[in-house]
């Protein structure tokens, strides 16, 4: 086929008019034949040839069908020119706008640097001016989670467990991913179950974003069985660590809640499994026999947690949580109790509530430089019983707690309670020091947090604030607490853990101590 096309050029000032014929040569191109030169032109019109034409032709006919031609370089700033009939449109850069691409965007409009970093835009760009803790682009990576290592976790699939707990397992583990960096440059993660047999969920390598690795923690079915902890060790050794990346830190996560089938299997597959580097970490929950078995397979007690119910799962993971900070330690805290005293409570769980302070109080050791703390109870009314310049002294707040009352005849009203903590309690005319961490030890059964006090709670965490809550009385909103608290680890359930729990005393320690990464 054929196609003839009549093309007029107008020249200059409508001094001459030309009429000639162009044809396509092939499918690529069309040859214009001039009076004065032939000018060879691809389809979209763009890239001309001129051979033995003048320039001036040149430039008015690729003007004329070739506005992104590149004598003209339209578009600025690496932007893309396309050509729109008569005229051209440019695709910018993302850092630039306007119809050449000419205007740079002040990207600090949008907020883009987290963690409170001054913005600095500049040319095609911006800049983040990170606090010590945090790096990247945008300020949002946490050099506390920066941490390298290899880590398998070994759960049991026992016939003690039953689906439920199963899962309570895996959601575990699920908040170990969402604390750690996930990729081949920080924290590789592999999984194996275990009942009467030991099975490869998924090696180190399988999973390098986060969310394949929440949806896969989905996806692992219950296989009841007996408790094959020494195949799932060798397993571990010959299967997954032995893939592992050359000198990064290798780790063993073994939860469980029975004694291994074959105990001295297990502790030989154990000691094999140490001998290759490996730490490994026995995670117990319910018997206290167990607790014997998991120092035999850890050789180490600092590597053995046990909690009594799943609740208490959550607390470890501050323990066992892989930081390689060195820049976020040695802050001071300022710490809230704020404790429920309406009528709601019996007077044994108050009296429960106020040992659970006082045990608190005892650990944090106070240097009290580093932590001060202040109370504030609340029924109908908020009321402050001593701000951060009262006290000194751990034995005046032991006595000054010790005579708190309940309000047996008052309704609760946390939103109230709130609102006047946002206001008055982390000023500096109470004692609160701008440069310490700023936490709330929350002590209620949660049943009064309706969408109001939520608000207030939101607000408080978007304000630096930590909240920590501690579940007391009957008739514990659960789900509610859980999300108070800055973390799931930071919630805890007094009816059931109560403060004996080493491991819940050593997670909240942790979680108050001058050099800490955890807040
Ligand atoms: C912003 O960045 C430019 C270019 O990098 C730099 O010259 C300037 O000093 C920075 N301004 C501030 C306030 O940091
Ligand atoms: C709790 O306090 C808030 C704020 O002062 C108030 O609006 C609300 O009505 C109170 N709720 C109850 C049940 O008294
Ligand atoms: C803390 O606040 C005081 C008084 O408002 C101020 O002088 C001081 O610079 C602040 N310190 C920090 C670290 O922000």
């Amino acid at each position: 086929m054929i196609i003839i096309i009549i093309i007029i050029i107008y020249l200059k000032c409508f001094q001459h008019v030309f009429i000639i014929c162009a044809k396509p040569e092939n499918n690529q191109h069309f040859v214009l034949h001039f009076l004065d030169g032939v000018l060879t032109l691809d389809k979209a019109g763009c890239n001309s040839v001129c051979s033995s034409c003048n320039n001036e032709l040149q430039e008015i006919v690729t003007r004329k069908w070739c506005m992104c031609t590149p004598h003209a370089l339209r578009c600025q700033n690496g932007g893309t020119c396309h050509n729109a009939g008569a005229t051209y449109r440019c695709q910018c850069q993302p850092s630039f706008t306007g119809y050449d691409c000419g205007i740079d965007i002040d990207e600090c409009q949008f907020n883009p640097c987290q963690q409170g970093a001054s913005c600095n835009n500049t040319f095609g760009d911006y800049n983040c001016h990170c606090p010590s803790r945090y790096t990247g682009k945008d300020c949002t990576l946490d050099k506390c989670r920066m941490a390298k290592a290899d880590v398998v976790f070994l759960v049991d699939s026992s016939l003690s467990q039953g689906p439920d707990r199963f899962k309570t397992q895996l959601d575990f583990i699920g908040e170990f991913v969402k604390s750690v960096y996930v990729g081949s440059d920080y924290v590789q993660i592999g999984l194996i179950t275990f009942s009467f047999v030991a099975k490869v969920e998924f090696e180190l390598t399988r999973y390098s974003r986060q969310s394949d690795l929440l949806d896969a923690l989905q996806n692992i079915k219950y296989n009841a069985g007996s408790t094959n902890t020494a195949a799932a060790l060798k397993m571990a050794r010959e299967d997954v660590l032995s893939k592992s990346r050359a000198s990064v830190r290798k780790l063993a996560i073994l939860l469980t809640d029975g004694m291994s089938s074959n105990k001295l299997d297990t502790i030989y597959q154990s000691a094999l499994l140490r001998n290759s580097d490996v730490t490994i970490v026995g995670i117990g929950i319910g018997s206290e026999i167990l607790h014997e078995e998991l120092l035999k397979i850890t050789a180490n007690p600092n590597n053995v947690f046990t909690v009594s119910t799943f609740d208490g799962l959550y607390s470890i993971l501050s323990n066992i949580r892989l930081l390689s900070c060195d820049v976020c330690s040695e802050k001071t805290t300022d710490l809230l109790y704020l404790l429920d005293t309406s009528g709601r409570h019996s007077l044994s769980q108050f009296h429960g509530a106020i040992e659970a302070l006082q045990s608190i109080t005892s650990f944090i050791g106070m240097g009290i430089s580093k932590v001060k703390v202040s109370l504030v109870t609340y029924a109908s009314e908020p009321k402050r019983i001593f701000d951060f310049r009262t006290y000194t002294s751990e034995n005046e707040i032991h006595h000054k707690i010790q005579v708190l009352d309940r309000d047996s005849k008052s309704v609760a009203n946390l939103t109230r309670a709130l609102w006047y903590v946002s206001q008055n309690v982390f000023t500096t005319s109470s004692g609160a020091r701008n440069d310490s961490r700023h936490v709330i030890v929350l002590l209620t059964n949660g049943k009064d947090i309706d969408a109001d006090a939520m608000k207030h709670v939101n607000r408080l965490k978007g304000s630096g604030k930590s909240i920590v809550t501690i579940a007391y009385g009957k008739d514990i909103a659960r789900e509610t607490l859980l999300n108070v608290a800055s973390e799931p680890y930071m919630f805890f359930n007094l009816g059931e853990e109560l403060f004996t729990d080493g491991a819940v005393l050593s997670t909240m320690k942790t979680l108050f101590e001058f050099n800490t990464c955890s807040l």
